[in-house]
């Protein structure tokens, strides 16, 4: 294994479980420092020490990515421990209702996914890049998804919130260009994570029947293809959004 994340500190949020533990796993097995966010105390705990059984450099805490103050804090926490943020990979997401039209679409759970995963994007954005600014250097990911990019019916939340994280990135992408820091998103088709548990079964056929290469991504891909993008080795592509749905993805 490459040591592409020497002397880093990386933030991943979403980071107890599913793709934000594959990514954390992920630096921490190149050489970098995880700083690993998530609400799920205890699932987190577990996560943060088998990691370090493991001999990996990483530390827990315990932050609501759609809290403005625990961000702000948890940033300056984080910068604190570790000295300074040169990575974000941001994976803190929810499914909201699945299997139903935007007439039954309770408003409350549409007000709760655009807190949790557009405005915790924006909010994890605008503090830990204040950081990346004084260390004039970073990398962010964002996880969106397809439905960002195609919509899927009947999760109206869902597709609306990640075509808004999709904007962020692209806007935020060309405002940092001159920076030395990129800001990057990914769209991942159907990933194996405990996520889809939370899926309606008609829903995930739905789009588990779109993927030409008829199976679900992996955690293990998804966090591939994120330690590249988060690597100094990607140091020309900034505003973009990459591909991750075994051929589904047509442009
Ligand atoms: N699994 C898929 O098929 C798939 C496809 C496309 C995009 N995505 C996106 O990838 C990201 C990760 O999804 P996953 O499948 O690993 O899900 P997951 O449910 O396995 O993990 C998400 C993690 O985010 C945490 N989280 C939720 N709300 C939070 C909040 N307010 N603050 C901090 N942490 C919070 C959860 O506790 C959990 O540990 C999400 O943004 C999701 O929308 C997933």
């Amino acid at each position: 294994m490459t040591q592409r994340f020497k002397d880093q500190v990386a933030v991943v949020t979403g980071a107890a479980n599913g793709i934000g533990l594959g990514i954390a796993q992920r630096i921490a097995s190149e050489g970098g420092k995880g700083a690993m966010w998530d609400i799920e105390a205890s699932k987190l705990k577990d996560s943060v020490s088998a990691m370090e059984k493991e001999g990996r450099i990483v530390k827990g805490y315990l932050v609501d990515v759609s809290d403005e103050g625990q961000v702000q804090e948890a940033c300056a926490t984080v910068a604190q421990d570790f000295g300074k943020i040169d990575v974000l990979a941001h994976a803190a997401g929810i499914v909201g209702p699945t299997q139903i039209r935007v007439t039954d679409y309770p408003t409350h759970d549409f007000d709760q996914i655009y807190r949790v995963n557009l405005r915790g994007s924006f909010l994890v954005c605008k503090y830990v890049l204040p950081y990346m600014e004084s260390n004039g250097y970073g990398r962010i990911v964002l996880i969106a998804s397809i439905a960002g990019k195609e919509g899927n019916p009947m999760m109206a939340g869902y597709s609306a919130t990640k075509a808004g994280v999709i904007g962020l990135v692209k806007g935020l992408g060309k405002e940092y260009a001159k920076d030395n820091i990129t800001v990057n998103g990914i769209a991942p088709a159907v990933i194996k994570t405990p996520m889809n548990a939370a899926t309606g079964p008609e829903q995930l056929k739905y789009m588990t029947a779109k993927i030409p290469m008829d199976r679900l991504g992996t955690v293990e891909e998804t966090a591939a293809l994120a330690a590249w993008v988060l690597s100094k080795e990607a140091s020309f592509n900034t505003g973009f959004i990459f591909d991750l749905s075994g051929g589904r993805a047509t442009y």
